[in-house]
Order: structure tokens, then C-alpha cells, then sequence
């Protein structure tokens, strides 16, 4: 059974192992401890028979929601996972007083698109080359 809870310190090395082996630039186990004690930040993970298998994130700033980190494992990905994870990430997110929710996306990502447009994602503008490892243009997308 998948089960959707808040990310806590017993979980970060599992967490941090998921980024490592999907990005190139993997958040550590401390980045994500940071997080946790961030009262304007809120991350979830989904678990499976108690192991995460996902993570996704949000910080406050000003009412404005910056989602990142959002990522499940590969074996577990094409199931709703993720759409279950972002779509309680935003119903957390507006109980903690944010109005409007935007991330960055690689314009190649055609899986994470696809999510965040059905999520209610909207591409408001592009950021060359915000990228690395390899260069690429990041859309910007929000969800008002
Ligand atoms: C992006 C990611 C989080 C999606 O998670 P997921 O659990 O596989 O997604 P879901 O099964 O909930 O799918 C939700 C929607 O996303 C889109 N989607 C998911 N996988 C897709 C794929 N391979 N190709 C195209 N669209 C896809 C679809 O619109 C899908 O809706 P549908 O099932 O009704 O068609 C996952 O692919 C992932 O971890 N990728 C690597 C990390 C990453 O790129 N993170 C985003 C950084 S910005």
C-alpha cells in the first residue's frame, strides 16, 4: 500500500538516495534535513510498505508556493503516484497560507509536463540555459 506522509529525519537518506540516482544534481540527506526544520518549507513522501519511493516539496515564500525535489523512483513511476503526492503537496500548501504555487521545469520533460499541466500548471515563461549538467532551458510554470 502507497501512504502519503510528511518527510521526517529517519527518511532523508532514503529520499536522497531517490534524487541520486534520477538527477544530476541530487539534493544530500542534509539538504533535506534543512528543509524539515524550515517552518515555511513542507515536504512530503510517499512510502511504500514503509519505504519511500517518492518526495516532492514546497517553501512559502510570501504566498508564493516554490515546488521542487519532486521525483519518484523509477520502478514506481506511471502508477498516479506522483499526482497523488502533488495534488496533497498543494492542498498542504494553500492550509499554509500560499496562494499560488510555480516551478521550474527542464523544457525536454515531457513526463513532468505532463503532471504539472494536470495538475493545473500553466507555462508562463522560459528561463535560458537554467539548466546544468546538461545545459537546457527551464519553463517556468504556475499554478494561480
Ligand atoms: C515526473 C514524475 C515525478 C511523474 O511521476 P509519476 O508518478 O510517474 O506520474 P503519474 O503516474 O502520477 O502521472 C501523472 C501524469 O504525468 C504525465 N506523465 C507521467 N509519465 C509520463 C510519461 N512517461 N510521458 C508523458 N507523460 C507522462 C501524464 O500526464 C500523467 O497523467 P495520465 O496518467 O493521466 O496520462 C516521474 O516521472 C519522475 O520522477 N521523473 C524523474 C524526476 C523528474 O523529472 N522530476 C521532475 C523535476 S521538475
Amino acid at each position: 500500500m502507497i501512504i502519503i506522509e510528511e518527510l521526517e529525519e529517519k527518511d532523508v537518506e532514503a529520499v536522497s538516495a531517490i534524487e541520486e540516482r534520477t538527477f544530476s544534481m541530487p539534493w544530500s540527506a542534509k539538504d533535506f534535513l534543512q528543509m524539515i526544520h524550515d517552518k515555511n518549507a513542507l515536504y512530503l513522501t510517499a512510502k511504500s510498505d514503509g519505504i519511500p519511493i517518492a518526495c516532492c516539496g514546497v517553501r512559502n515564500i510570501l504566498g508564493d508556493g516554490e515546488i521542487t525535489n519532486v521525483v519518484v523512483d523509477e520502478p514506481y513511476r506511471g502508477k498516479g503516484i506522483g499526482s497523488r503526492m502533488l495534488s496533497e503537496l498543494l492542498k498542504k500548501g494553500k492550509q499554509m497560507g500560499i496562494e499560488a504555487f510555480t516551478l521550474e521545469v527542464r523544457k525536454s520533460n515531457e513526463a513532468a509536463i505532463g503532471l504539472y499541466e494536470k495538475a493545473g500548471f500553466v507555462t508562463e515563461g522560459i528561463r535560458k540555459n537554467f539548466y546544468e549538467r546538461p545545459v537546457e532551458d527551464g519553463l517556468i510554470m504556475w499554478k494561480r
